[in-house]
């Protein structure tokens, strides 16, 4: 047994294709969980997140490489797995004919909860994932993201130590997001292992406590959110204010190469990687009395991760 909820070594999934060579979608990723732990997997469009969860869950078998869920191996010891896991999957299912408490009372039978736990464990989750109100309603009904909540709180209810979210806020506004991502965190303090895909960077910022940020099927940085963000990428963030943009303005900030910059009515946002250098322009700008003002902070992740992404031999196609 390991201490890790989960352990990832070198794995590798092909997907078949007529006439072709396989298509490698994840090509030898390794990671490990710890348990009680958030962990988010990051990437672009068809990186391999869902790919990757779908073989952690044993929905698909791995081609190569090894992958352990709560000490079970998921190539020869798929039982153990799927009885220590529950999973959101990308696409939507909940049982759209039945109210959201026949969803509960239903799914509680078929993983062997009584009556009464089933009763005393659904009363917990509607209460955190706030569905008290719309407990009569067929699912078929709410809304996307309401169903979407729902799906997710059904996770929550039945009790294994790890849960799987592939996209689970997708659909949902932002309150619906604040809640369920304060139900996913309370989840955890309770000791649950979570992996969670997610396209909303500021949201894995929030909620996981490491990351891996993964690209054409392989990992392009992990870590805490904080060790990705520092990343020897050093960027920084920059906002010249000015009463108006100049030309020259434009073309001194530009000479900074920075990662991303946009110009703005009073001001230019710049993300940049040499620091001497946006200081020194700072400088001469001050002393030059063409500022208004200006703002510096660190970068977020998202910064991060579009320069990971751009990054030759690391880019999108
Ligand atoms: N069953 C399949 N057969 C062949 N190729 C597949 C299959 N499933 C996924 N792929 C391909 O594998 C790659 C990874 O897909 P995957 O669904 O894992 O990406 P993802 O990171 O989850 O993307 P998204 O952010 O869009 O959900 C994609 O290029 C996809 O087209
Ligand atoms: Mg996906």
């Amino acid at each position: 047994m390991t201490t890790h909820a989960i352990a990832v070594d070198r794995l590798v999934k092909e997907y078949p294709r007529k006439g072709e060579a396989p298509f490698r979608a994840v090509d030898g990723i390794s990671f490990t969980v710890e348990t009680g732990t958030i962990f988010g997997l990051l990437g672009p469009n068809g990186a391999g997140k869902s790919t990757t969860i779908k073989v952690l869950t044993t929905l698909i078998p791995p081609t190569a490489g090894s992958a352990r869920v709560n000490g079970f191996d998921v190539a020869t010891q798929g039982a153990g797995v799927r009885n220590s896991i529950c999973v959101v999957i990308q696409e939507n299912a909940v049982d759209t004919y039945l109210t959201v408490r026949n969803n509960f009372l239903t799914f509680g039978r078929f993983h062997g909860l009584t009556r009464k736990e089933t009763e005393l464990r659904s009363a917990r989750v509607i209460e955190l994932f706030g569905l008290t109100e719309a407990l009569h309603q067929r699912a078929m009904d709410l809304s996307g993201g309401m169903k979407r909540r729902l799906q997710v709180a059904k996770m929550f209810f039945i009790d294994k130590p790890v849960v799987f979210l592939d996209e689970a806020t997708t659909g949902m506004d932002t309150f619906n997001k604040r809640a369920t991502v304060a139900a996913i965190k309370e989840e955890a303090q309770r000791g649950r292992t979570i992996v969670l895909t997610t396209h909303m960077l500021d949201e894995a910022e929030e909620l996981c406590d490491t990351i891996a940020i993964i690209n054409h099927g392989t990992i392009a940085a992990r870590g805490t959110t904080d060790d990705v963000k520092r990343m020897g990428l050093e960027l920084f963030y920059l906002t010249l204010k000015a009463k108006e943009i100049s030309q020259e303005l434009k073309e001194a900030a530009a000479a900074l190469q920075p990662v991303k910059m946009e110009v703005k009515k009073n001001d230019i946002e710049l993300t940049v990687r040499d620091q001497h250098a946006a200081l020194a322009l700072l400088t001469r700008l001050q002393a030059e009395g063409r500022l208004v003002g200006f703002e510096m902070s660190s970068a977020t992740l998202e910064d991060v991760f579009v320069s990971l992404l751009d990054k030759p031999g690391g880019a999108r196609p």
